[in-house]
């Protein structure tokens, strides 16, 4: 299958209806660029730009909006049970769950990971690359820090692209909550203001 049509799948898994417009808005001039062939590093920088968009636009416009301007509902990590709004973390991983269970035209994933998880069960999903990325976004003293880290890895037999893109601590939610929460472990870090917090882990199929 052409690249293109491969890419314009992946962001439909996505739901990234308004990207995909921007894909195939394809007039004439344009056809050159868009009939391109991408890498790996190039589909998942896509994939990156819409996921990290999407979780912006989710905590801004939704969870910040809602709970500290106009105060309507809380977010809370016992959404259900609460009636309250998912976590931003929780929401990226609905998603993340969501776009595993559908058909894709390769198989990729992508997570929200950090070196100090407060849900283990993000952190099963931690392969050595992903381990080595963490550690090259997060630590100030690596050319990485701050920065995208890219790796291969393989799984199974099949070689894989490893992208890691680091998440910050942008609002003081992100490090209240994260610095007092009952699941930190004692290694557990003081977060402040435009730390790296972790990463967005995206992995691609190679050939
Ligand atoms: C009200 C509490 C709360 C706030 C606010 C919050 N988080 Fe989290 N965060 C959590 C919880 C709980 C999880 C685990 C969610 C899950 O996957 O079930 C999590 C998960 C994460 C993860 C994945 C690794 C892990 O810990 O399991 C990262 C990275 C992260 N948050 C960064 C941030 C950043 C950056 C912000 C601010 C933009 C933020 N968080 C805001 C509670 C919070």
């Amino acid at each position: 299958m052409k690249l293109k049509k491969q890419i314009a799948s992946a962001l439909i898994a996505l739901g990234a209806s308004s990207m995909l417009l921007g894909l195939c808005s394809c007039g004439g001039s344009s056809e050159a660029t868009t009939d391109a062939d991408y890498s790996a590093e190039q589909v998942a920088e896509a994939l990156y730009t819409v996921l990290f968009a999407d979780r912006k636009m989710y905590a801004s416009k939704i969870v910040n909006r809602l709970v500290k301007e106009d105060k309507v509902i809380k977010a809370h990590e016992e959404w259900k049970e609460n009636k309250a709004l998912l976590l931003p973390a929780q929401m990226f991983r609905e998603g993340a769950e969501t776009v595993d269970g559908m058909d894709k035209p390769f198989e990729f994933s992508y997570s929200l990971q950090s070196l100090w998880p407060l849900n283990m069960e993000n952190a099963k999903k931690r392969t050595p690359a992903v381990m080595e990325g963490l550690a090259a976004v997060s630590d100030e003293s690596s050319e990485f820090y701050g920065k995208k880290w890219t790796g291969e890895e393989v799984i199974g037999g099949q070689k894989y692209f490893v992208g890691v893109y680091p998440d910050r601590a942008v609002a003081p939610a992100c490090w209240t909550c994260h610095n007092n929460h009952d699941n930190r472990q004692p290694d557990y870090p003081e977060f402040k203001k435009g730390d790296v917090m972790g990463g967005i882990v995206i992995r691609l199929p190679k050939s």
